[in-house]
This record gives C-alpha cells, structure tokens and sequence, in this order.
C-alpha cells in the first residue's frame, strides 16, 4: 500500500522560511519523519515537491496510478489552485489536506483551501505532525477497506 505525500510551492524552504510559522525542520527532515512513521505503520510512502502547479498536476496523473491515497501540503495553491484541484478530482483516491500552520488563525486569504471540500479531511497546525496524523489515518483506515 502506497501513499504520495506532496509539497506544494516554497516548502523547499522548510528550514530558513517563516520558521515562526513553519517549524526549524526542513522538508527532508520532515520526510524522514514521515518514512520512519510509514516504516512503524508498514506502509510505502512516495515523496514529491514542486514549487509549479503544472508539474503536481502532471505528478498526479501518472504516480495516482499505484497509489491508495494522498496527503498534501499544496502550499498557496491551496487557496487558488484550480488545477490541482481538478487534477486531485480526476485521479479520485483519498485526500488528506495538510498544514503546518493554522491556516484559520492567519490572514483571511489563507482561511479558504479550493482543495478541502473534496479531501477527506484537513489538518492543520500541528507542524510536521500534521503529515504524521494524516498517514496514520491513511494507513488504518485505507487499509481496513482493502
Ligand atoms: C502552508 C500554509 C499556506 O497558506 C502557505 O502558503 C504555505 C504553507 C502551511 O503548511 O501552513 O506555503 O500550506
């Protein structure tokens, strides 16, 4: 059971970027948390980030594939992107909709996401367990359906 953890624009920065709302870990440091959480839980996990709408959107369609479902930080595009949005429709697995920050206790353009009324939920807040809680949902409860 494969799930697909994206990042969305700037958070390849992770590390030196509004570390006051994002965390000190950087994104690989993050990864690794969510590998060795994916390794407890004896699921896989596929890794990608991009800072372009278009290379999710192509990501999407061909990795979707052999997936179960999908956990993703789609950065700003959560507000606005359109694409992906229609790009996570098509491929039609579960969606997990994560933050690091509380989206909702930020500036009021940042209190809407395009993407998490067709997610299964959204988490956010939390930091880098924002990621943890959504594989552990994922790997239960995917996992009890198949
Ligand atoms: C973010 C919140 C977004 O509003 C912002 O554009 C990001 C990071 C978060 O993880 O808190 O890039 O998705």
């Amino acid at each position: 059971m494969k799930f697909l953890v994206i990042n969305g624009p700037n958070l390849n920065n992770l590390g030196r970027r509004e570390i006051g709302h994002y965390g000190s870990n950087t994104l690989s440091e993050i990864e690794d948390l969510i590998r060795s959480k994916a390794e407890e839980l004896q699921v896989e996990v596929e890794f990608f980030q991009s800072n372009h709408e278009g290379a999710i959107v192509d990501y999407l369609q061909s990795a979707s594939v052999n997936s179960s479902g999908i956990i993703i930080n789609a950065g700003a595009l959560t507000h606005y992107g359109l694409s992906l949005r229609d790009a996570l429709l098509d491929v039609a697995l579960p969606v997990i909709e994560v933050h690091l920050s509380n989206i909702h206790a930020r500036e009021q353009f940042r209190h809407h996401s395009v993407i998490v009324d067709i997610a299964i939920g959204q988490i956010v807040g939390l930091g880098s367990h924002s990621y943890l809680l959504a594989l552990e949902y994922l790997a239960h409860e995917i996992n009890k359906g198949t």
